[in-house]
């Protein structure tokens, strides 16, 4: 956006604009669309980073290309990369980063109208968002299935076979089982579409660590009215975001990012205090 055009709801396009807008009580439903560069720092490799990134470390699975860990067709074949990967992302090793409790911390304050999560990780709930406020866009481990005849696997024997690397298989038809994780080629779950048309009912929307790459997730943030602010907690600029007349850039760590907007707010002790406690 040039900066000759004014924004129509904020003060300022700044951190203080959408400071002062939060503390006015006008940003009362709040939408937050994450990806998984908020659990970084948890110590969670996403996916696209450069070094760092899952895809750029799954060479040694020898996979025809990374994505492919995640693809319905190739797990059929070869079920062996993904449970080498479920072996290190499994939930439970994990705990939530202070991005993770300043969400919670939006919910306290009856402010969080729903969180859209790409991540798998479910740090989210374990952070104390509750789950009705969550749409897990791509699925998680939290329930698993046969992807043959569909029956549900129970979760212990999951953990069990994954702990041990072993490859979990159907107790009725042998097939092979996998968490209710969206692939490459799978639907997203229902949730994700009842839910997609919030946005237009929200009057902020927060987008946190992810590079929008990926639809239909990446196009939640165009569906937020035209006078919606929407603020990118990111280390890189993605999407449309910043195209907007209310747009607000926080560029860089998110850790960083929400501790600066929690101040800004006079949040920031209670923030601290509420990740402590996780
Ligand atoms: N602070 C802020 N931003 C960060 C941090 C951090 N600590 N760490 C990473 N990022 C940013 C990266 O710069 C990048 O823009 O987060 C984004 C992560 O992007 P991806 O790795 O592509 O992750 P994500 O957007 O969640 O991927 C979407 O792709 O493979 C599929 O299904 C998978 O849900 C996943 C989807």
């Amino acid at each position: 956006i040039d900066e000759s055009v004014p924004p129509q709801t904020l003060t300022s396009r700044t951190l203080e604009g959408l400071a002062e807008y939060i503390k006015s009580g006008k940003a009362s439903r709040i939408v937050v669309m994450t990806g998984a560069g908020i659990s970084t720092s948890a110590g969670i490799p996403d996916f696209r980073s450069p070094e760092t990134g899952l895809y750029a470390n799954l060479a040694r699975l020898n996979l025809p290309y990374a994505e492919a860990v995640f693809d319905i067709s190739f797990f059929r074949e070869n079920p062996e990369p993904f449970y080498t990967l479920a072996h290190e992302l499994y939930p439970g090793k994990y705990r939530p980063t202070i991005t993770h409790s300043f969400i919670r911390l939006l919910h306290d304050k009856g402010l969080l109208l729903t969180l859209f999560t790409q991540n798998i990780d479910c740090l989210e709930r374990e952070a104390g968002v509750p789950d009705d406020k969550i749409v897990e866009a791509h699925g998680s481990f939290a329930r698993q299935s046969c992807i043959e005849c569909k029956q549900p696997y129970p979760e212990d024997d999951i953990k069990r076979h994954i702990a041990a690397k072993e490859i979990p298989r159907c107790h009725h038809c042998k097939g092979l089982v996998k968490p209710e994780i969206v692939f490459f080629g799978e639907q997203l779950p229902q949730a994700f579409f009842e839910n997609r048309t919030l946005p237009m009912h929200s009057d902020l929307c927060i987008v946190m660590g992810t590079s929008l790459t990926v639809q239909p997730f990446a196009s939640l943030p165009g569906a937020t009215r035209e006078r919606t602010p929407r603020v990118l907690i990111n280390k890189e600029r993605v999407g449309g975001l910043g195209n907007s007349a209310d747009d607000v850039l926080l560029l860089g760590d998110c850790d960083d990012g929400v501790k600066r907007l929690a101040e800004a707010c006079g949040w920031l002790e209670e923030l601290e205090k509420l990740w402590a406690e996780t």
